[in-house]
């Protein structure tokens, strides 16, 4: 078998799609990153048409790797905290296979938390491959990826962990930094709480902490104060894409 050296991925998320070419033997995006606004209302088939243009504008007709902010089990989203509700018991597989003009084999379909932790296993910093590695994303709400010594437990969902009486992701999901006008400090110490809450549940090695806010760690991560060392996530908000783009090339689902 030839290996493929390429791959795409899409990532869906609650206010962007984002797609790209990816160069699988550096984990890195080949050209620039395709982002299109997330549809209002984001039903599944106003989703399958801004994924079409995505790979169409791209030029690609390969296997495609697909996020959900959801989670994913063979192919079937079974939740939806920030998409439209109408995804949940939809076979996204089925559907991006039939939009797209592909088999369903060349489709996979993987929680957008879990993708960026394969990711980030593979191409980020090494120490995450030994011991139990939790990575959390920060954006519209809060996705959770857990692996032991480098292998996945897909489809936690610990950003809706019950922190102080509240769903987690809506005090400290990054969208409520912005919602909500706080300030760093005033958004790290709802992080901080968060992560103190999940440490004591799972006691990881190590927490990776990823999303578009970790562009800008040096504001925030500095003023975490928990147990657990905290490195930022190598590929940032790109590690989404690169995972889906592997997976998609390797046939994995979960
Ligand atoms: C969803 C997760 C998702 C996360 C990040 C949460 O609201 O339940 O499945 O990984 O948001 O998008």
């Amino acid at each position: 078998m030839v290996e493929a050296t390429r791959g795409f991925g899409i990532d869906i998320g609650g206010s962007g799609i984002k797609g790209a070419l990816v160069d699988l033997a550096q984990g890195q995006l080949i050209g620039d990153r395709i982002r299109i606004d997330t549809p209002k209302p984001s039903t599944p088939e106003a989703v399958a048409d801004v994924v079409a243009e995505i790979t169409g504008q791209a030029g690609w007709d390969g296997p495609v790797g697909v996020t959900l902010p959801a989670v994913v089990k063979k192919g079937v989203a079974h939740t939806a905290a920030n998409i439209d509700r109408k995804w949940i018991g939809t076979d996204a597989d089925a559907l991006f296979a039939k939009r797209l003009g592909r088999g369903v084999d060349d489709i996979a379909m993987l929680n957008d938390a879990d993708a960026a932790g394969m990711a980030e296993i593979r191409w980020g910093d090494p120490v995450a491959r030994r011991g139990v590695t939790a990575l959390l994303t920060f954006g519209t709400g809060i996705g959770s990826a857990v692996f032991q010594d480098g292998k996945l437990v897909p489809n936690t969902e610990f950003g809706h962990i019950e922190v102080d009486g509240f769903d987690a992701e809506k005090k400290a999901a990054a969208s409520v930094k912005d919602n909500e006008d706080l300030s760093y400090p005033e958004w790290a110490e709802r992080v901080n709480r968060y992560l103190s809450v999940l440490e004591n549940l799972i006691w990881p090695d190590l927490f990776i902490v990823g999303g578009g806010v970790s562009k800008k760690s040096h504001k925030w991560v500095p003023l975490l104060d928990i147990r657990t060392p905290v490195i930022v996530a190598s590929l940032q908000n790109n590690a989404g894409i690169v995972g889906a783009a592997a997976a998609a090339a390797e046939g994995i689902e979960h």
